[in-house]
């Protein structure tokens, strides 16, 4: 007993030299070092590894958080201002929209049906001019596709560029008039009807390109006619034909459908030839764009008598009770049958007997 007491606390007092003395103490007090060393060696990677991940979370902080403002308005503060700088952003695009006479519910409407607009077109001095017009009222119109005919053989190089910086979406065709057809210069305009395999064109093109379900309506704008942004709305949601007042045609003030007390379309205004079905210009109504794609026998024809074009034409599609009376119950106009005088080049013509051209290398 007491010599292991002795023992004991010799170890206790001279623990070197007990160790020395007894192999098990000395492996147990190696071990203790060497796990102390260990704690020691992890403790400094831990440290380290801290250090790291801290210097790669600062380091990232600054490369993106500082972009994003993060690092001296905080998070919150940052996604205010953005939130603010949206808000700014969709109030001016929302007074734009206003400005153009774009309705929010058009623009935001993913499933607006489309306007498909059919314009027959020729080439002459004011050609460009008059696609311009037309271009300045479309780009206010949402969902709109323009389907531009040229009376050639050929895309000619003036609309190919026209339609390049027009920024609507379109499609370019063409199809020309065989000679026999063409009015001649000395006769009056109205001798033979003008745009017939034009619009024909843009009719099969449709037939082929879109499905008979998808949502839309067909309108045929001839190229020098003045179109203001409330007709497209009108239009829009035409079931079958829409129709609406014209200014300046038929050689009155003012074509338009005559309604009845319930609204419904009795008769016309129309003075030449009243006696036709539907005496209605071009300019005065639109087609829904599946009823035109399933009628497959409706076109126009080279063979309408004259001014019977349009009512041929419509006749394939609908009857009387169909139209839908459009603009205000047809106490609106919205259209207007203009027509632009030839521009006075004679001088040019003398310039060109000289061989020079007052246009030499640039479209007009
Ligand atoms: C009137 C109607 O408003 C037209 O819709 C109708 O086609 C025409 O009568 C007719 O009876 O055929 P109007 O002003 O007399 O129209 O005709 P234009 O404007 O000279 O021609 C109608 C469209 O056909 C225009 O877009 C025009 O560029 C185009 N066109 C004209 C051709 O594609 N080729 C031509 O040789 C002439
Ligand atoms: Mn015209």
């Amino acid at each position: 007993m007491n010599s292991n007491i002795t023992h004991k606390k010799r170890s206790n007092d001279n623990a070197e030299i007990s160790c020395s003395e007894d192999p098990e103490n000395m492996s147990f007090f190696s071990q203790g070092l060497r796990r102390r060393k260990l704690n020691l060696c992890s403790c400094s990677s831990l440290i380290l590894i801290i250090i790291l991940i801290t210097i790669i979370y600062f380091s990232e902080i600054l490369l993106f958080g500082w972009r994003r403002g993060d690092v001296f308005c905080g998070p919150n503060l940052a996604s205010e201002t953005k939130l603010t700088e949206l808000k700014n952003k969709v109030n001016f695009l929302t007074s734009i929209l206003k400005r153009f006479g774009i309705s929010e519910k058009e623009y935001i409407d993913e499933h607006l049906p489309k306007i498909f607009v059919v314009t027959p077109t020729h080439a002459r001095p004011v050609q460009k001019a008059e696609l311009t017009r037309l271009k300045n009222v479309f780009l206010h119109i949402p969902a709109l596709h323009w389907i531009i005919v040229e009376d050639a053989n050929g895309k000619s190089e003036l609309v190919t560029n026209f339609l390049k910086t027009s920024s609507i979406p379109h499609t370019h065709l063409f199809k020309q008039t065989p000679v026999q057809w063409k009015i001649n210069q000395k006769d009056p305009r109205w001798i033979k009807p003008r745009g017939v395999l034009q619009r024909n064109e843009g009719i099969s093109w449709l037939r082929e390109n879109i499905s008979p379900t998808e949502k839309g309506v067909v309108y045929f704008a001839d190229d020098d006619n003045t179109y203001s942004i409330e007709l497209f709305k009108e239009m829009r949601y035409t079931q079958k034909i829409s129709v609406w007042p014209v200014g300046f045609v038929g050689g009155i003030m003012v074509e338009k459908p005559l309604l009845d007390e319930k609204g419904r379309v009795r008769g016309f205004n129309a003075n030449w030839r009243p006696d036709r079905k539907f005496p209605l210009d071009m300019a005065s109504f639109a087609v829904n764009l599946g009823l035109l794609v399933r009628s497959t026998d409706a076109f126009f024809s080279h063979r309408s008598q004259r001014g019977f074009l349009e009512t041929d034409f419509l006749e394939k599609l609908a009857t009387r009770d169909d139209l839908e009376p459009k603009a205000d119950s047809c106490t609106k106009v919205f259209v207007w049958h203009t027509q632009t005088s030839d521009p006075d080049l004679n001088r040019e013509q003398k310039l060109k007997v000289q061989g020079k051209r007052s246009n030499l290398g640039m479209e007009v």
